[in-house]
C-alpha cells in the first residue's frame, strides 16, 4: 500500500496568530508537496524520489524554512541543513551549513549516491555541489522581508529562535517520509535552522537518526522541532529502535518517544512516520505541526492545528 506524509514544521501555530489566508497558503504549499510525492508513488516509482520531490516543492515555496524560505543566521546568510535515507540499502546522505544551495535535499541525495561519504559540511559540500553540476543560486533569492524582520527581532532581544515561536508565520523544518509499492522506505528532512544561529550551529536535521531514519524493517521518520533536544534524544533512530528490539507498533514508539520522553526532557516538536506496512503517525507535543498524508486507497488529510 504506497503511502506518502509530509511536514512543513511544528510549533506555536493557533489559530489567533494565523489568517485565514495565511493558512489557505500553507494548506495550498503542503498540497502541492503531497501531490509531488504521490505522483511518483502512483506511477510505481520509487521513494526515494517522491520524498526528494516533495521536500524539493517545500524547498521552493518561501512559506516554509527551508531552501528559498530559510532563515537568516546572525551572519546574515542562510546555512541550510539536509539529509536523506534509503530504507532498503541503508545508505544515507546529508549536508550542513550549505548555502546558495536551491535544493540541498538533492545535493544530501547527490552525496549518498554520489561519493563514498555520508555527511559533508559548508563550503566542501558547495564545491560538491558545484562539481555535480547541483543549482545555486544567488543571495537575493533566499531574500525575504519576514525573513530580514525576524533575523532583526531575534538579534535584538540577543536570542537564537526557533522559526516556530510566536511572532513567526513561516514555520520550520520541512520533510517527508513514503513507502513505495515495491515496499521500501525513505526519508527525507531540509531545514534553514535557526534564525539568528552562529557559531556554525547545526540541528537534529542532517543529523542521521536524529532528524532523519528509514529502514524497510521497521520504519520511516523525519522531525521537526527544537534540534538539540532531538540529537539528545536521537529520536528518529530510537522509534525505529523500539519496533526492532521490543516489538512495538508505530503507534506505541512514536506515542511513547513524543508524547513522554521528549517531552518530559523538554523538547517540543513532533514527526512523521510510516512503517513497512503503510501505518501512519503524525505525533506532535507542540501546538501545531504542518501536516500531510495520503495513501493508495485515496485515505489521508491535510491539517495544521492540533
Ligand atoms: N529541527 C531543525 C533545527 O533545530 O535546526
Amino acid at each position: 500500500m504506497y503511502t506518502i506524509a509530509i511536514h512543513g514544521g511544528s510549533g506555536t501555530i493557533n489559530r489567533s496568530e494565523i489568517t485565514p489566508e495565511q493558512v489557505k497558503q500553507f494548506r495550498q504549499g503542503l498540497e502541492a508537496a503531497l501531490d509531488a510525492g504521490y505522483n511518483i508513488l502512483a506511477r510505481g516509482g520509487p521513494a526515494l524520489d517522491a520524498v526528494e520531490q516533495a521536500v524539493r516543492s517545500l524547498e521552493e515555496n518561501e512559506l516554509f524554512n527551508a531552501g528559498k524560505g530559510a532563515v537568516f543566521s546572525a551572519n546574515g546568510k542562510h546555512e541550510m541543513d539536509a539529509s536523506i535515507m534509503c530504507g532498503q540499502s541503508l545508505k544515507a546522505g546529508a549536508v550542513a551549513g550549505v548555502t546558495n544551495v536551491r535544493n540541498p535535499i538533492s545535493l544530501a541525495r547527490a552525496v549518498m549516491e554520489q561519493s563514498e561519504n555520508v555527511f559533508l559540511l559548508g563550503s566542501g559540500a558547495e564545491d560538491f555541489a558545484r562539481e555535480h553540476k547541483l543549482t545555486l543560486e544567488p543571495d537575493d533569492y533566499f531574500f525575504s522581508h519576514l525573513r530580514f524582520e525576524q533575523l532583526k527581532e531575534a538579534q535584538k532581544e540577543n536570542k537564537t529562535q526557533l522559526d516556530h515561536s510566536k511572532k513567526n508565520t513561516g514555520k520550520g523544518t520541512v520533510g517527508a517520509v513514503a513507502l513505495d509499492s515495491e515496499g521500501n522506505l525513505a526519508s527525507a528532512t531540509s531545514t534553514g535552522g535557526l534564525t539568528n544561529k552562529k557559531y556554525g550551529r547545526v540541528g537534529d536535521t542532517p543529523v542521521i537518526g536524529a532528524g532523519t531514519y528509514a529502514n524497510n524493517q521497521t520504519c520511516a521518520v523525519s522531525c521537526t522541532g527544537y534540534g538539540e533536544f532531538f540529537i539528545r534524544s536521537v529520536v528518529a533512530y530510537d522509534i525505529s529502535c523500539l519496533m526492532e528490539y521490543k516489538g512495538l507498533s508505530l503507534k506505541k514508539a512514536c506515542d511513547y518517544v513524543v508524547q513522554d520522553k521528549l517531552k518530559n526532557r523538554g523538547g517540543e516538536g513532533g514527526l512523521i512516520a510510516i512503517d513497512s506496512v503503510g501505518n501512519v503517525e503524525l505525533p506532535f507535543n507542540s501546538e501545531g505541526m504542518y501536516r500531510a498524508w495520503c495513501n493508495e486507497a485515496g485515505k489521508g488529510e491535510v491539517a495544521i492545528f492540533g
